[in-house]
């Protein structure tokens, strides 16, 4: 799929007042600083349109993304971020399981996980959850960068060992890099294809 516009459309806190229109929608969620921000300007070969931080907690409302006039891409505050205060933590997560329950457009969710580590059981927990609210998700590996060809293959081999632990299969997944622009033609035609068929 080729990225025609992408324009920042509204942040906010309240799951009732994002876009009213029934475009379809995918939401990134995943730890702070697992690179949720920064998929999305990869995939829209945009710099700045999301913010992005080498610290935590970047991201702290939900911020919808118009993409070429007819979808939408979503940014999340992260979880797991153990500096901000409790109550802090409390309205984040508040407002993302409101945003995972009642947010009709939302088509897929993808569960970013940093392709370095072990699976963590915050995001085995939140796909767990995902799975008990009958929201599909796909899981994003970032970071890819980071690793070696053959590590990378190690480390997702383990992830889907580990997820067969709870789930009957691995669900679908792909592994990224934005700051080498690795995995957006996947994740792209991935979306376009969900989107073709949303359209009927
Ligand atoms: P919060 O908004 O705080 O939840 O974080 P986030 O998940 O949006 O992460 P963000 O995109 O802000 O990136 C966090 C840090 O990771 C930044 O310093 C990015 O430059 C870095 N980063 C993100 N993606 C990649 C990647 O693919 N490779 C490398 N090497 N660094 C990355
Ligand atoms: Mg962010």
């Amino acid at each position: 799929m080729e990225i025609k516009s992408a324009e920042f459309v509204m942040s906010n806190s309240d799951v009732s007042k994002c876009p009213k229109n029934l475009l379809p929608e995918y939401a990134f969620i995943g730890r702070s600083n697992v690179g949720k921000s920064s998929l999305i300007n990869m995939l829209t070969n945009r710099k700045n349109l999301a913010k992005t931080s080498g610290r935590p907690g970047k991201t702290q409302l939900i911020n919808h993304f118009l993409i070429n006039g007819n979808w939408y891409l979503v940014d999340l505050p992260g979880y797991g971020y153990a500096r901000v205060s409790k109550s802090a933590k409390k309205t984040f997560q508040k407002f993302i399981t409101q945003y995972f329950s009642l947010r009709e457009q939302l088509v897929s969710a993808f569960v970013l996980v940093d392709i370095r580590h072990e699976p963590q059981p915050i995001d085995l927990d939140f796909m767990i959850w995902l799975g008990e609210n009958s929201i599909p998700f796909s899981i994003i590996f970032t970071k890819a960068d980071k690793l070696k060809p053959n590590a990378i293959t190690r480390h997702v081999e383990a992830y889907k060992q580990r997820m067969l632990e709870t789930w009957e299969g691995m669900p679908n997944y792909f592994v990224t890099s934005s700051s080498k622009s690795i995995g957006k033609d996947e994740v792209l035609d991935y979306i376009a294809n969900i989107n073709a068929d949303f359209k009927g």
